[in-house]
């Protein structure tokens, strides 16, 4: 098997629930179970195939793919045979999502935390989140079903927190017709950057009072009634594509996770679910030879899943929780739609890797807030949820949790600009008291303007040269050379 070449395996895909185990066929878009109304997964019927290539084998065609002339194989489809391989290369859509830095934190941040940890750089996607792998996977299964069915119009819906719905817009808007994107978004509780998108790329965007866990019921309801295809992570086709995550972290560690800790921030859980179905399933295809640990993390003002699992094991009962207003506000969802898919592969992932391979903790609004504007001072780009993940990494070596000789991966889930009017609010001072947020007044940063407005007017520019130059001298004391 060439790595450079389209690849030739083709699996057979099938959808498998998590209620009641019926299986289906996985070509026709399904959410749950027609049977009994659980969350669903995919699975390729020839995955043992794959077990005929040793993993070395696998890692040098992964390796050799990410030097490809195909397009198709660029991005997250570098591991095709892992995703969704009865895809044809006419499908795959590759908006150059995936292939994100993994930034080691700067010598003075580790200095400043005393703990080793690298940010991977989701927010370096093309809708700068983590979201464009899963959508990648999930246009190119519509496109694969619309060639299939020749349908003439689909229309794509998603609830969404910002990211799920900036890259839904996008990638429908490059795809183009059948397709058509509507997305359903919490009024007030998006970024304007985040709204910004789905503007942009020409979606048509619809708002409704309440939050994210509102609107995921509604287009629930949809999904069941209407003919609409569902991009949020109920659909299992991105939780596929998001898996690529776990297979570039391994990637760039030459294929040794062993010591790693892998952290993630929790919202509406598909992200959790995808990283340990990768890992298990590198794991499987001895492409890894060990797992790394996965901490979940969640903000004490949506912690659904860290209250699960903060219960002692006999006494563990799942109860969504009401939201509180959240820093982290694409990760505020009080009763995520995937906690079935994570409480099934947490069992697997500790059954494979053993008590302290999944965990999950829990942080304040401060202690996010802060982690996120410390970060960015030593040269990062961590988002809110960044900022989370650093604040449970904190909190787990104070907990003991977290030790010596380990080395932490934290997911920057997307990039700074679209959290910058909540760093804003720190600067100023400018948190609503229901956040919790008292930012540390030496960190505020903010411009000066040096010259008044008039100062420009009617003066050439050598003269407006010096007179703004004296006034830079001024302010930064500068001594001649
Ligand atoms: N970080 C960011 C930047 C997100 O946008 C999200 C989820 C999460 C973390 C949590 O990931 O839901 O897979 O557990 N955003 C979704 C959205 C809900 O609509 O954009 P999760």
């Amino acid at each position: 098997m060439q790595g450079k070449e389209f690849p030739a395996h083709r699996g057979r895909m099938e959808y498998v629930c998590l209620g009641c185990g019926a299986r289906r066929p996985g070509d026709s878009l399904l959410y749950t179970c027609p049977d009994c109304g659980s969350v669903l997964l995919l699975e390729d019927l020839d995955f043992s195939e794959l077990k005929k290539t040793p993993g070395t084998e696998w890692r040098r065609i992964f390796d050799e793919r990410a030097a490809t002339p195909h397009t198709a194989l660029r991005g997250i489809f570098r591991f095709y045979e892992m995703l969704a391989p009865m895809l044809e290369e006419e499908d795959i859509v590759c908006l150059g999502e995936g292939q994100t830095p993994i930034v080691e934190a700067s010598p003075s941040l580790r200095a400043a935390t005393g703990v080793d940890f690298a940010y991977k750089n989701d927010g370096q996607n093309p809708s700068a989140s983590f979201k464009d792998r899963g959508m990648a996977c999930a246009f190119s299964y519509l496109k694969w079903l619309c060639r299939r069915n020749r349908w003439d119009e689909v229309l794509t819906v998603c609830a969404s927190t910002g990211d799920t719905s900036a890259a839904a817009a996008m990638y429908a808007a490059y795809v183009g017709a059948p397709l058509k994107s509507v997305v359903l978004l919490p009024h007030g509780k998006v970024t304007p950057q985040q709204l910004s998108q789905p503007l942009g790329s020409g979606a048509t965007v619809l708002e409704l009072p309440g939050v994210f866990d509102d609107c995921m019921k509604v287009v629930e309801l949809l999904a069941e009634k209407y003919r609409v295809a569902l991009l949020n992570s109920k659909n299992s086709w991105r939780i596929l594509g998001q898996e690529s995550y776990a297979y570039e972290v391994a990637q760039w560690y030459n294929w040794n996770v062993t010591g790693q800790c892998v952290f993630v921030p929790v919202g509406n859980a598909g992200n959790i679910t995808a990283v340990m179905s990768g890992f298990l399933k590198m794991l499987d295809l001895g492409i890894i030879t060990d797992l790394p640990r996965v901490f979940g993390v969640q903000s004490e003002h949506a912690d659904p899943v860290w209250r699960y699992y903060d219960a002692p094991k006999e006494n563990r009962q799942w109860k969504p929780v009401t939201v509180q207003p959240s820093v982290a506000q694409a990760a505020m969802i009080g009763n995520p739609v995937s906690f079935p898919r994570v409480k099934r592969l947490a069992e697997r992932f500790i059954e494979a890797g053993g008590e302290r391979a999944f965990q999950v903790v829990r942080v304040t609004e401060q202690q996010i807030m802060d982690a996120m504007i410390q970060a960015n001072r030593h040269g990062h780009i961590a988002c809110t949820q960044g900022g989370e993940c650093l604040a449970g990494l904190l909190n787990a070596r104070s907990l003991g949790l977290f030790g010596e000789g380990e080395h932490a991966v934290l997911d920057a889930t997307a990039h700074s600009l679209k959290f910058s009017g909540f760093q804003n609010m720190y600067f100023t001072d400018g948190f609503p008291p229901e956040y919790g947020v008292t930012p540390d007044k030496r960190l505020a940063n903010k411009p000066e303007l040096l010259l008044p407005e008039s100062a420009r007017r009617g003066v050439d520019v050598a003269t407006f040269a010096r007179l703004g130059a004296d006034a830079v001298v001024k302010r930064l004391d500068l001594q001649a050379k």
